[in-house]
């Protein structure tokens, strides 16, 4: 049973004390709003009363506020940056590369270990032996501490290398791929909709989209490593044609069709530089190549 210090219990933060909790853990809570702490003094929490009592109580210092400066603004002072002095902060919210450099900076100015984590799941998946939460950082404190942090998932991963590392990962395909997919999929389906298609009809069809994404996603993969720019399957011209019908339905609809228009920008940025013929590895290239 190790002793572990939870700070910040919105959504995300309850849901890792309770991970905690429930493998008997000896977990001290801290929030902002104090009332926020009360369910987990219900099932055996400690209650801190300022952040710095917290971090004082547990050598593993999980913090899950809202951004990175939340840290700074509530442990930026003598009592907790002395408190900090020997422990591991694990910080699993999300930021940007440059906010885990200057984290990591700053807790060893501290005298403390630093974890960075991302969490690529909803707190209800918090826990389950298929979560994957990724940590990056000192690969001391990440061997001490890992087995009490298995508690937030049975496939957690250590990313070697920089500790940015999960906020890049995260940021790019969790947050950037993930929402955009999203917010295409529900702008493509206000369109469906508007032209009298059925929810019922359009969820079927998302699905065999998914598997065809799942299927074609490698495959590019492949061209992009065999360096094979021009295939027998769909030209970037092709791809540009589909998305101008689909921009008029959108149109004609009166729908919203922003994530397509951004799709089709690329593609026509893609085409001037000459890929109209070429495929989607060749696309992939050039954006690499592009920055
Ligand atoms: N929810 C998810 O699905 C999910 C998934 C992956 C990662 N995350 C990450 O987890 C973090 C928390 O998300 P959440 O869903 O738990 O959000 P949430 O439910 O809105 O809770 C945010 C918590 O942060 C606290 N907070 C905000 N600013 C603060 C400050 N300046 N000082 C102290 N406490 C502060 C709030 O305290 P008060 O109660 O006092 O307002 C609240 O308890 C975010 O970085 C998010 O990106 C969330």
């Amino acid at each position: 049973m190790a002793k572990v210090s939870v700070l910040g219990l919105g959504n995300m933060g309850s849901a890792l004390a309770r991970a905690f909790l429930a493998r008997e853990h000896q977990v001290t809570v801290w929030s902002r709003t104090a009332h926020r702490a009360e369910p987990l003094r219900n099932v055996g929490a400690a209650v801190a009363t300022t952040p710095c009592a917290a971090v004082a109580a547990s050598p593993l210092v999980v913090v899950c506020m809202m951004r990175y400066p939340d840290i700074d603004e509530q442990l930026g002072n003598v009592d907790a940056i002395t408190a900090l002095r020997g422990r591991t902060l694990v910080n699993l919210m999300l930021g940007t590369a440059a906010e885990a450099w200057a984290m990591e900076a700053w807790l060893h100015g501290c005298g403390a270990t630093y974890l960075d984590g991302a969490i690529p799941v909803f707190p209800d998946e918090i826990g389950l032996p298929g979560t994957s939460v990724v940590f990056a950082g000192d690969v001391d404190a990440w061997e001490l501490h890992r087995e009490t942090l298995a508690s937030l998932g049975g496939r957690n991963e250590f990313f070697p290398g920089a500790v940015s590392g999960p906020n890049v990962l995260e940021n790019a395909m969790s947050v950037w791929f993930l929402h955009a997919a999203l917010l295409a999929l529900l702008e493509a389906s206000g369109t469906a909709r508007a032209l009298g298609i059925s929810q019922a009809v359009i969820e079927s069809r998302a699905r065999e989209v998914l598997e065809v994404l799942g299927r074609g996603i490698p495959a590019v993969w492949d061209d992009l490593a065999s360096e094979r720019w021009v295939d027998s399957q769909a030209t970037l011209d092709v791809h540009l044609a589909a998305l101008e019908t689909a921009r008029i339905d959108a149109r004609d609809a009166g729908c919203r069709s922003g994530t397509l228009e951004s799709a089709m920008a690329l593609l026509d940025d893609a085409a001037e530089a000459g890929l109209a013929g070429s495929n989607l590895a060749a696309l992939t290239a050039w954006i690499h190549r592009n920055g």
